[in-house]
Parts: structure tokens; sequence; C-alpha cells
């Protein structure tokens, strides 16, 4: 996998080239002055001076006021911003201004619009109604992308290019004519022949049979479900179209400003899962994030577990928290504003994850428009606000107290969560044993008990290397290759400690399942074999029992025990232990599958062991199954015990130097015992609601990570 590079690559006006100049973080916000009028901008600057605000996102939404027709332009008063901003000390993340195609340009030629699986045209009125695959519009943002890129090549205020705007969030899925053509291209190119085609997608099935490339569509509307390989399919094709569309802006901007780093704003968070961001990453000098914190009891497990998994997509280099929220958003059902601390809070769980920059949607609240309800750097209520004084604080502390932390990388872990994009697609899909499952949320769960134990571990996508880790958790590896059961094979012969749970190793690339009993080609390595799912109806739980030390493997081999009971939901397996080697490590007591094993551990030749856990135990169940496999995989919190759950910690190094960040993760004030190290964050005996600090510490002993 291709990496892309990281912030520090930025170009800083005022710094000289990015390549001398120390790393520092970045602090600003999308900037929408086209929204106010002018007498407002000079404010603008000065209260960005005063928040220690040193970056803006520009021209994000402003199309249609650029280019008020086909060929008449208007940069005069964003020349004048630059400027102003330049003057100002404020460095420019300067957009290509097409992520929403202006009025004129969908009036004439409405075959830019997107459509929808029913049918159904997806008219103007938001924003980002065009499809990634219409030549057409490609051809009028490609203009404008030229315009801007010719305009603003030599502008000192000028420090990255940001493509479009979060790529997909309204129009990943576009099922047109256009949609329909590209997606054929780009089944050509991946099959070759429509007989590979057929092969793939199993069209044995339901008559399905083609004969010519002209009669394959997408996914649309069908009688039942549609075949699940060309959705998969068409999930894949649909990703890869907005990054050739990423790729297409992209050529003109290097080829225009050679020296000016492009990125994009990712949205690894929740349910966003049309983009594969993985694959994505190769494409941007750096990788760019936005997230908003779901509230919740797993809200802030989540934005760790976003965080994580980006840092980890940018291959541990520093990367740029793009948007993020002040206060509430004006998106969700309830839209809760924010405690005093967890400003702070979320910001720098970001950068604990390697973010070197934060900054928010956006500078000022709206006054009208469809997000005037959402928060800002400065609210509605103005500067004099508890929200714009958290907000000169984290300026003040990211440019002053963590000042050397800007550049470091997020420290690995010793364990890892496997997080694989296909799978997620996969699981999924319609016509499944149960359409309960979320894939996203099983990881999340997973991650959630790490947390609770204060162990580290990374979100990592598949794809990357393994060796580094004695335990990785594979949660419902759907899609699991051959070669990807070949690497997982490998990796714990080698003393590696895989745990993997229900509805893993089903299926090849494919989605043709792997014969011969469940979990296919996992079946070895876990030394059991399923014969039937078992899905659970909704409410229905069952109960399972801890088998205790060393059931069915002599005593002692393997140190890892369960005892007491957990309840277990959505899933279970009829598993059939096949290897004496295999240890059961709890028990169904209720349920279909009542005396079968439930969680199993099978001892590999090498050192490793491979885990099996067939039901969903939640984020309640999983610190408690979790903790024992640890322990035999020689892996422990290294916080001290009465910090374990309370606080997350996570690392960043650089050189010599290590960085440890606690985040207080309750409500509540936490006693600090004494730390090793030089806090940056003043010398706190207690950690206060959702507060952070910041340890510098000597480095650690080399083969051993510690906090
Ligand atoms: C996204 C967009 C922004 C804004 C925010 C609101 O992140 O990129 O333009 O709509 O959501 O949360
Ligand atoms: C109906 C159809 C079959 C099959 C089954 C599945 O009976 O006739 O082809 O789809 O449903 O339950």
């Amino acid at each position: 996998m291709t990496r892309a590079r990281s912030p520090r690559w930025l170009r800083w006006p005022s710094d000289g080239t990015a390549e001398t100049a120390a790393p520092r973080f970045a602090f600003g916000a999308d900037y929408n002055p086209e929204q106010w009028p002018r007498e407002v901008w000079p404010e603008d600057v000065r209260l960005m001076r005063q928040a220690g605000v040193n970056l803006v996102s520009l021209a994000i939404f402003s199309w249609a006021r650029l280019q008020p027709g086909p060929e008449e332009w208007d940069f005069g008063w964003l020349d004048e911003i630059m400027d102003l901003l330049h003057e100002n000390g404020v460095a420019v993340d300067l957009a290509t201004a097409t992520a929403s195609p202006p009025p004129w340009l969908t009036a004439a030629h409405p075959e830019i619009l997107p459509v929808t699986r029913t049918g159904e045209t997806v008219w103007p009125g938001a924003r980002q109604h065009w499809r990634p695959t219409s030549p057409l519009f490609r051809a009028h943002a490609l203009r404008l992308v030229e315009a801007m890129a010719t305009r603003y090549a030599g502008h000192p205020a000028l420090a990255a290019w940001h493509v479009s705007n979060e790529l997909g969030c309204h129009n990943v899925y576009d099922y047109s004519e256009d949609a329909a053509e590209a997606f054929r291209a780009w089944l050509r190119a991946r099959y070759g022949t429509v007989a590979a085609l057929n092969a793939a997608w199993g069209t044995a099935f339901w008559s399905q049979h083609y004969t010519d490339w002209a009669q394959v569509l997408p996914p649309r509307l069908a009688a039942s479900h549609p075949n699940p390989t060309q959705q998969l399919d068409f999930a894949r094709f649909s990703s890869d179209a907005l990054a050739a569309h990423l790729r297409a802006e992209r050529e003109v901007l290097r080829r225009l400003t050679p020296g000016v780093p492009v990125t994009t704003n990712f949205m690894v968070m929740g349910g966003t899962k049309g983009m594969h961001y993985p694959s994505w990453a190769a494409e941007v000098d750096f990788v760019s994030n936005d997230h908003y914190l779901h509230p919740g009891p797993q809200g802030l497990d989540e934005l760790s577990f976003s965080a994580n998994l980006t840092g980890n997509i940018a291959g541990g280099e520093p990367w740029f928290l793009m948007e993020h929220s002040t206060s509430a958003v004006n998106w969700q059902p309830v839209n809760r504003a924010k405690r005093p601390g967890e400003l702070a809070r979320d910001s720098l769980l970001h950068v604990a994850h390697g973010a070197d920059a934060v900054c928010f949607f956006q500078w000022r609240q709206s006054a009208a428009g469809a997000e005037k309800y959402h928060s800002a750097m400065v609210p509605h209520a103005g500067a004099d606000s508890a929200v714009f004084r958290s907000v000169a604080a984290l300026g003040r502390l990211l440019r002053e107290e963590l000042a050397p932390v800007a550049g470091s990388r997020r420290a690995p872990a010793e364990a890892a969560i496997l997080f694989d994009w296909e799978s997620w697609w996969a699981s999924e899909l319609d016509s499944h044993p149960s359409a309960r499952l979320r894939y996203r949320q099983e990881a999340l769960d997973w991650y959630s008990a790490f947390l609770a134990l204060g162990v580290r571990a990374d979100v990592v996508p598949t794809g990357t290397p393994l060796d580094g880790y004695r335990l990785v958790v594979a949660p419902i590896l759907h899609v699991l290759p051959s070669a990807l059961a070949k690497e997982l094979t490998r990796w714990a012969e080698g003393g590696g400690h895989l745990v993997t749970t229900y509805f893993s190793g089903i299926v090849d690339e494919h989605d043709h399942v792997w014969l011969g009993g469940y979990p296919g080609p996992l079946r070895e390595l876990l030394g059991l074999r399923i014969e039937e799912f078992g899905p659970l109806l909704d409410g229905e739980t069952v109960t399972l029992e801890g088998t205790g030390p060393g059931e069915g493997a002599p005593a002692g081999t393997l140190g890892c025990a369960l005892t007491g009971t957990l309840t277990g939901s959505l899933w279970t397996d009829e598993i059939t232990v096949t290897d004496p080697a295999t240890e059961v490590l709890a028990r169904y007591a209720s349920g279909p599958q009542a005396g079968r094993a439930a969680i199993t551990r099978r001892p590999v030749p090498g050192g490793g062991s491979a885990a099996y856990v067939s039901t969903r135990l939640g984020p309640e169940g999983l610190p408690g199954v979790l903790a024992p496999l640890l322990g035999a995989a020689g892996l422990g919190s290294e916080l001290p015990p009465q910090l374990r759950g309370l606080v997350e910690p996570a690392v960043r190094t650089a050189g010599d130097a290590r960085y440890l960040f606690l985040t207080n993760r309750t409500d509540r004030p936490i006693e600090l015992p004494p730390l090793e190290g030089e806090f940056l964050t003043g010398s706190p005996e207690v950690l206060p609601p959702h507060g952070v600090a910041v340890l510098r510490r000597p480095p650690a002993a080399p083969g051993r990570a510690r906090p």
C-alpha cells in the first residue's frame, strides 16, 4: 500500500519551506466569508488572531460565487480574502470549489444529477448533486480546478489543496446511465470477459447469465434480492469512481502547482462505509479526516476508534483533523451541546491518535441556511461566549504547551483490531442468516473492551503488516480470500495470537461460500467446524458458562481461563471441536446450542493461538473474554490499576521522546497517582472530568512498548 505523506509537508507561508520548518499544529476551520458582508471580514481575522487560528479551508462551497455563469468568473472577493488572511498569518487550505455545482449548470445539464436505486432524480436544492461518473460534470469541475490553480498558484497564503469536499457524503451511490456505463467499464477491467463475470457473479442462479456487457446494470430496484456479488462489486466500483474523480482533480493541481500538497477530507466515522479509505490514502499527499461525535454510551469510544483507524490509514504518519464540532451539530435527531471540557477533550483525543491539525466546521456560525444551528468557533452569541473562550484556550494549548508534540507519530501498540472494508460491505448484504449483524459495531465493541481494560490497541485496515502485533482481533472477517487466510495462519504459526468471531471466514473475494463446513479456510487454524449458523431472534439471548482453567487441554498449558456467566445475543454457531488441542473456554448453557462450545482457543504449534467467539457479547461481555486472551499473549495494561478503564492511554513518539496522552473517559474527576515523566499540561493531581493530560517520557526500553 502506498502511504500518504504527513501534514508536515504543508507549505506554511511564514515558515519558509515546509521541509525545513519545525512542525506545528494547524488550528482553524472551514471559513465561508461569502456568507457574510465584507464588513465582517476584518473582524473575522482579528478574532482568528485572538484564537490562534493559523489555517482555514476556503471556498469549499463557492462555485456559484466564483463562476456565476458558464463564461463569467468572479475571483475578486477571493483574492481579497486570500490577501487578508495572509496579512494576518493565516494559511489557506484552498478548496477546488467543485463540491456543489451551481444552479446554472444543473439547469442547463440536468443529466449530471444522480439517480437513486429506485430511479428518482436527486435534484439540486441541497449540495453534492452530481454523478461521480458524469463526463460532463467532470469537464466543468476540472475547468474550475484549472482556473483556481492558475489563479492562486503563486499566492503566499496557499498551503494545501482541498479537493471537493467529503467526496461521497451524499452521492456515493448513483444508478444513472452514466454510472451503468462506467460500471461496465470497471467490470471489464476487473474480469476481462463476460464469462469471467458470469463465474464471479454466480449467474447460473436465477437465470442471470449474461451474453453481452451491454446487459449488465447497477443493482437497481429489483423484484427480489439483487445478486450479492453484483452488489459487492457495485460498492467497490462506487468507491473507485469517486477515487477516480479525486485523481482527476489532483492531476490538474499537480500539473499547475507541483509543490502544493493535495488532500481531501475523509469521513472515517460512524456508519460512513461507502468509501474505501485505505486505498484512497495513496491518492493524497496527506490524510485528512472529518469526525463528529455521536453522544451516547460508546460515543467517545467511537471517536477514539475513528481517530485510531485514521492514523493507521495514514500509515502512522501525522494526519489532519479537517472538521469536527465545537459543540452541537444540526443533523442528528437531537443535537446536544458539548459540556465544559468536551470541546478540548474531543480535539485532543484526535491529537493523541496522531492528528497534527485541529480544525472545525466552521469558523463563524451561519445566520441563514441549512446549518445555522450547527456550532462554530464563533457562535451566534459572538466572541463573548464560553465556546469562543474554550476555542482560544485550545489554540493556546496547541501553540504553546503541546508544541513539542507536533510532527510526532502514533506509537504502534502490541495488539490490533483488523478492520476490513470488504467484510463490512459483504457481511451486511441482504438475504443473510441475520439482517441484524453490524460489522462496525462488533469491531467497536472489541475496541471498547480494550479501553475498559486500559490496553492500547491499533485499529488497522487489512493490508497492514501484522508482524509487529502479538494479538490481533479480526471481528466478522467475513470475506477471506485464500491469500489472507494463509497470511493469518503464517502469522499465528510465527507466534501471533488471533481472535476472530462469528460469520468470519465464510466467503472468498467473489462472495462465494467456502465449502466443507465453516469457517472455511480457518477451520484448521481454529480447530473447529460449524455445520449451521444459529442466529438469534430480536430480544433473544443465550447464557454462556466459562469452563474454568484448561478443560480439554493438559492442565496449565494455556494459562488462559474463563469463569462465570456471559450473555450472548444476535448469533450462535453449532460448533464441533475437531482438534483435541482446542480448549473450550465457554459453553452455551442455554439456547439451541446448549452444551456446545461457544468460545474456543487453539494453541498453534509455533507459539501462537487462534480463538473463536461465536456470539455477540457486546461491550459489557467482551472485556471478561479479552482479558485472559491478552494475558495468554503476554499483554496487559500499561496503566496503574486504578486508572484502567477510566483513562484512555495513547502514545506519540518522535526520536527519543514519548508523549503519553491520558484522557479522562468519565464525567468525574480522577485522582492521578505519581507518574513517571514530565507533564506538558501543568502537573495535575486530579484529571478533571473530560480532562486530558500529556506527559513527556524518556524512551521505552527496546522491544517493550509501554506508555
Ligand atoms: C460535513 C461537511 C460540512 C458540514 C458538516 C456539518 O462535515 O463537510 O460542510 O456540513 O458536515 O457537520
Ligand atoms: C420460493 C421460491 C424458491 C426460493 C424459495 C426460498 O419458494 O420459489 O425459488 O426462492 O422461495 O425460500
